[in-house]
């Protein structure tokens, strides 16, 4: 199941993991609409979801950011080209001229996508840093 919250992701830094867990939330509204087969054209929906999945996270990834820059993180630069990608990524989606052929498919296979993505950087890069904080 994509955008599901899992103890590994918690960092214990309080502000960061509440803004994960609500990047998760938002990520997961839009998953459950988009498993949803009822027959509705559900594509509006999703995308105004994921339209608030990019704005919320641009704001999580610069308040990361200017945390890292406050206490010279090594590695903000790794952190900044991550961002920057799945920035770019999500911002991709409303551009796709496929996405009317099989839609619901192909948002499933996004949705997939940006979850299994978040959830790399968080288990991987997030928690590099997070190790770090712990040393200042
Ligand atoms: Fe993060
Ligand atoms: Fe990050």
């Amino acid at each position: 199941m994509a955008f599901k919250w899992k103890e590994e992701f918690n960092l214990n830094i309080d502000e960061i993991d509440k803004q994960h867990k609500k990047l998760m939330e938002i990520g997961k509204k839009a998953y459950d609409i988009a498993i949803l087969d009822d027959g509705y054209d559900r594509y509006d929906e999703i995308m105004t979801i994921l339209d608030e999945l990019l704005e919320y996270t641009k704001y999580h990834f610069e308040y990361e950011e200017n945390m890292l820059k406050k206490y010279n993180y090594d590695h903000i630069h790794d952190q900044e080209e991550e961002h920057g990608f799945y920035v770019y990524k999500i911002n991709e989606v409303s551009s796709r001229e496929d996405i009317d052929d099989n839609q619901r498919k192909v948002i499933l296979e996004i949705i997939d996508f940006l979850s299994e993505w978040i959830s790399n950087h968080i288990m991987i890069a997030d928690r590099k840093y997070a190790v770090f904080l712990k040393t200042v």
